[in-house]
């Protein structure tokens, strides 16, 4: 009886609710769709620019490299159990409100109420128990499986120590000291050649993602992490550090290239050679090495030693400058040379209050480290 006046009550006050009221609320729920819209729109508008040319937009769906392709078929696998949930759950819960709307003449009697059925109970117990096990297991097979792959002969083994903010590539095995473009042979049936990577930090957390390649994992300070990659597809894959690492954690960019094993091989020679000498750049050399630019890079064959910053010995075989701030160019170089703040704003390379005939000197020395 007394739910029964209850609902008069309700009903009473609905009817009486004037439309002045509801008006608000109406234009909050009104309100809040456009700010929702306006913010997907703001979010699809900044992230289309950031990626620049849109040939190279990185499709995390479309994976071309062994660890990414597992972790694809695991996500696909947890996507359609977690789909079908979804689907089954929803579905019935549209049918219930369509099945069980109210309707004239139902004020007075309620539902048949279901207490302590066992079957049900169970089945609602054991069935979510079995799913989570079922992709507990399927994920830590993978986790293990890509975490302790081991290195087959004739892996690429190659450090990546990130810095604030570009990152620096050694093949300690190769004698190779580059920045921001890791080079690695491509594999086929034929010959598999993965390449190894040992992740360090020289300051900050700094975290190495090429989506299409694998998943990410984090540079630590202290710790050296391990990850591998197997590309089978010759091309360039663009990365970035996904870990905030400071102001220019944005510009933190990062290259792999994949190139077919001859092509690699022959990169790796050219490499491996000291810095290439020019007469015709002796003016430029003695203003490099007269400054102190030689505290922070290094030229292999010279006195230039410096480790703060990237090495130098084959800048202009690079495609970007300052760790993808910019494509590597004449016009590029100078402007980074002349005042790097103005390129990358808080960058550790400081302007060096050179004239711009030195600047041209200093530029035209750089281009002939080929
Ligand atoms: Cu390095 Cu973010």
């Amino acid at each position: 009886m007394i739910r029964h006046s209850k609902r008069e009550e309700n009903s009473l006050n609905r009817a009486a609710t004037p439309a002045r009221t509801q008006a608000p609320v109406k234009r909050l729920r009104c309100r809040a769709l456009l700010s929702f819209a306006a913010l997907v729109f703001i979010v699809a508008g900044h992230v289309h620019p950031a990626f620049g040319n849109p040939a190279q937009v990185t499709n995390l769906l479309q994976p071309l490299s062994q660890p990414a392709q597992e972790i694809k078929e695991l996500s696909m696998l947890v996507l359609t159990i977690c789909a079908t949930i979804f689907l089954i759950v929803a579905g019935l819960l549209v049918y219930a409100i369509v099945r069980f709307r109210h309707r004239p003449g139902d004020e007075a009697s309620e539902p048949p109420q279901i207490y302590g059925s066992n079957q049900i109970e169970t089945a609602w117990t054991v069935l979510p128990i079995l799913i989570v096990f079922v992709l507990i297991l399927v994920t830590s097979r993978t986790i293990a499986d890509i975490q302790d792959r081991k290195a087959p002969p004739g892996a690429i083994h190659s450090t990546v120590v990130g810095h604030q903010w570009w990152w620096e590539i050694r093949y300690p095995e190769l004698g190779i000291v580059t920045a921001n473009e890791l080079h690695v042979p491509a594999s086929d049936g034929n010959r598999r050649q993965p390449t190894f990577l040992n992740l360090e930090s020289a300051d900050v957390a700094h975290s190495f993602w090429v989506p299409q390649l694998a998943g990410k994992t984090d540079l630590i300070p202290n710790r050296e992490n391990r990850m591998w990659i197997e590309p089978t597809q010759p091309g360039t894959y663009l990365g970035n550090c996904a870990e905030y690492c400071g102001m220019q954690h944005a510009r933190m960019l990062l290259r792999v290239i994949v190139q077919p094993p001859a092509e690699f091989e022959q990169w790796v020679k050219e490499q491996q050679q000291s810095a290439f000498e020019d007469a015709s750049a002796t003016e430029g050399r003695k203003i490099f090495f007269a400054n102190s630019c030689v505290s922070c890079h290094a030229i292999r064959g010279t006195s230039a030693q410096g480790t703060f910053g990237p090495d130098l010995t084959h800048l202009m075989s690079r495609q970007t400058l300052a760790s993808g701030a910019a494509p590597l160019s004449h016009d590029s170089l100078r402007a980074w040379v002349h005042d790097p703040q103005q390129l990358k704003v808080g960058c550790l390379m400081p302007n060096m209050q050179i004239t711009d005939k030195e600047v041209d000197q200093i530029v035209t020395y750089l281009e002939t480290l080929k």
